[in-house]
């Protein structure tokens, strides 16, 4: 990574503001389901502490889209953080208020504090100016580590980094290094899955890996679309008819470029869309009609597993099915089992896989598992992020 980072700065002792992605699920009850976005980011504000730096947190929850919305509280991450960290997290009444300033400006060095949901305020999306500099004004230094929300190009993530300097903390440097060595340098195979609902969420990434893979194979509900285009009726699944010529292309691009280009042989239907809806079996090629395709099937996980098992190099973006439900869980988990045990670097582009990933206990078999679901797809279709392009080079 070319750019500066926590470590290339002298650090001792100062006013610093992190931006953290504490973008975490939580149920009804306001209870988070998933805390690994905060453990994540754990390594540097430990950093921080340890340098006697008093640290200043911020980060958005969810969409309240400028609005002041006691639902969105931080409150919860704050309870999170203090309990993972073991001493309290402050949290400010509000984003760059009153609050805000008094209690940054009376922390002492090794405090920890947290200032509201920045998506409270309606500049935060707009990268406001104005909002930029006061973020900026409460610190001395701007850490971006939220990775996350590296692809948002707001004042939290951007803007301020104009008006201090701006390095990035350990799990920026973390996932760059990772999920860049994978696509610039990889052991070969090197093999992509990729699933998802849709050929057009992912169009970007299929041109951008169709340069670098060995096979990629296709999963989710994108791959009726592939069917579709090669003139097979694919019942009720899911398929984007306008994206028939480009999903033909593809295919003929992988060809092209050599790329063994995988598409499921099977696939598990099922009636309704509901967990527990009547299901069968078919070949991709006989779905029948009124029937909606949700996993693939039995034959395709020995298909792909088979393939898996040569791979020295695997990135994996995207359930492979409905794995909200469990009995169309099972294309996904399976997929999942048999990466463990393959001997190879295999690394997790964030977001559903994630999940489903954490859900069968699987994580610690993987080299990685990128805390970012938006970010990580856009830095595997080449693109630059500009949370990480605002801060300092080395
Ligand atoms: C995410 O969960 O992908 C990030 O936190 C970004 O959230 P956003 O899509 O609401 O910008």
């Amino acid at each position: 990574m070319n750019k500066k980072t926590v470590r290339d700065i002298d650090i001792k002792g100062k006013k610093v503001l992190v931006r953290c992605d504490f973008n975490v699920p939580y149920d009804e009850n306001r209870k988070i389901t998933d805390n690994r976005r905060i453990v994540a980011a754990l390594p540097t504000i430990k950093y921080l502490i340890d340098n006697n730096c008093k640290v200043i947190l911020c980060s958005h929850l969810g969409r309240p889209k400028g609005e002041v919305k006691p639902e969105f509280s931080l409150n919860i991450v704050a309870e999170e953080l203090s309990k993972l960290l073991g001493k309290e997290v402050k949290l400010a009444k509000d984003v760059v208020g009153e609050d805000a300033k008094n209690l940054a400006a009376n922390l002492k060095e090794g405090e920890v504090m947290l200032l509201e949901n920045v998506r409270f305020e309606p500049g935060e999306e707009k990268n406001d100016e104005n909002l930029s500099k006061e973020f900026a004004s409460l610190a001395e230094i701007y850490v971006n580590d939220a990775f996350g929300t590296a692809h948002r190009a707001h004042s939290s993530t951007t803007g301020v980094a104009s008006y201090l300097p701006a390095v990035s903390g350990f799990l920026i440097e973390k996932e760059l290094n990772f999920l860049g060595t994978a696509l610039e340098n990889p052991e070969r195979p090197f093999m992509a899955i990729l699933g998802g609902k849709k050929v057009s969420d992912k169009i970007g990434v299929i041109k951008a890996l169709l340069e670098k893979v060995d096979v990629l194979m296709i999963g989710g509900a994108m791959a009726y679309t592939f069917f579709k285009s090669m003139g097979y009726e694919v019942g009720n699944s899911i398929c984007e008819l306008d994206k028939l010529d480009l999903a033909k292309e593809l295919m003929n691009d992988a060809k092209s470029k050599g790329v063994k280009f995988m598409l499921p042989v099977d696939t598990k239907v099922g009636k309704e869309f509901e967990p527990n809806t009547e299901s069968k079996t078919v070949k991709f090629t006989e779905i029948p009609e009124g029937w909606e395709g949700f996993d693939i099937g039995e034959e395709t996980i020995k298909l792909y597993s088979e393939e898996l098992k040569k791979a020295k190099t695997v990135v994996w973006n995207g359930p492979l099915g409905l794995f909200e439900f469990d009995q169309f869980a099972i294309g996904t988990n399976s997929i999942a089992k048999i990466l463990a045990d393959v001997d190879a670097v295999k690394i997790i582009g964030g977001g559903d896989s994630a999940a489903a990933v954490e859900k069968a206990g699987l994580a610690d078999k993987f080299t990685h598992i990128s805390t970012g679901g938006g970010a990580s797809l856009e830095f595997l279709e080449g693109k630059k992020l500009p949370g990480i392009e605002a801060l300092q080079d080395k």
